[in-house]
């Protein structure tokens, strides 16, 4: 069958509903566009676990603030619409800016402490951006189940919190990141590195990779300031500019003062002065 595409976030609830009086189970993909092999793979999970699969391309004005790329934000519709459909998706919901934040639009989902550091500090407002258009995007898709990257993990946990908060009807599925051969994390904005640059947004692989082997290396009793003294070196080496690297408990995003079993390394670096990647992952690993 053909993928449909639906722009009007009516005429997409409309259609929702319909599948749900069927007794279908709905997977939502939210994206911004510009797929690659992350977003590809969070379709295949999204076909395995649902009848139907919407994935959304809308790149949400919302969660970019004043100094930020939403204009230059790449986009590319026909391409990822052949993408997707490949994949097995039913259908693209890609609403216009317009129609999803009509003039007199007033609301706003915030989650309070959970967006406080790391990229909530760097962006303010971004996660209030992402938490009002999820919100949007579930009440009008009306998903079973959504499918996120564990690349963005604190959008993730933010999400999840939200989903529990406002009871969501919805089971919030987090998939591995997906990388490159030499380990670079998939990103719409990898687009962006040029020529030397994406020599240097090695620096944050590296950073997660030399952290995994200090705490392998030693075990459990490992300090947190070791690991971030080892990453600020990495991205200095490299010639990034650290924004932040922390190694927090997986769920609750505080920070810890030694790696425990839950411990994550999340880094946020900027590469020649203007793009901004973010990668994580977990520090203790477990001995097969
Ligand atoms: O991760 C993204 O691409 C965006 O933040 C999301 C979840 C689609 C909301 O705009």
């Amino acid at each position: 069958m053909e993928m449909k595409i639906i722009k009007s976030p009516a005429e997409m609830q409309h259609q929702a509903i319909a599948w749900k009086r069927e007794g279908l189970k709905i997977a939502l993909v939210p994206t911004m566009g510009c797929l690659h092999a992350g977003h590809l793979s969070l379709m295949r999970k999204a076909v395995q676990n649902a009848d139907k699969v919407i994935v959304s391309l809308f790149v949400n004005p919302m969660q970019f603030g004043p100094n930020e790329d939403f204009a230059a934000y790449p986009r590319q519709f026909q391409i990822d619409c052949d993408l997707a459909e490949k994949e097995g998706v039913h259908l693209i919901f890609c609403p216009d800016a317009k129609e999803m934040y009509p003039e007199g639009f007033q609301t706003t989902v915030s989650v309070k402490t959970l967006t406080q550091g790391m990229c909530g500090a760097d962006r303010p407002g971004h996660f209030d951006g992402v938490a009002t258009v999820v919100s949007k995007l579930l009440h009008l898709t009306i998903p079973d189940i959504a499918v996120f990257g564990e690349k963005d993990f604190q959008q993730l946990a933010v999400i999840r919190q939200m989903v529990r908060d406002l009871h969501f009807p919805v089971t919030i599925i987090g998939s591995p990141i997906v990388r490159e051969a030499d380990g670079l994390a998939m990103s719409s904005r990898n687009k962006y590195l040029a020529g030397e640059m994406r020599t240097q947004a090695l620096c944050l692989y590296r950073s997660i990779q030399a952290a995994q082997q200090i705490v392998a290396r030693a075990g459990h009793d490992v300090a947190a300031g070791t690991i971030i003294e080892a990453t600020k070196k990495t991205v200095a080496e490299a010639g990034g500019k650290l924004e932040y690297a922390v190694v927090v408990d997986e769920h609750s995003l505080q920070a810890e003062t030694f790696v425990g079993s839950s411990s994550v390394l999340a880094i946020a670096v900027k590469i020649g002065g203007v793009v901004r990647l973010i990668d994580n992952a977990k520090l203790f690993i477990v001995k097969k």
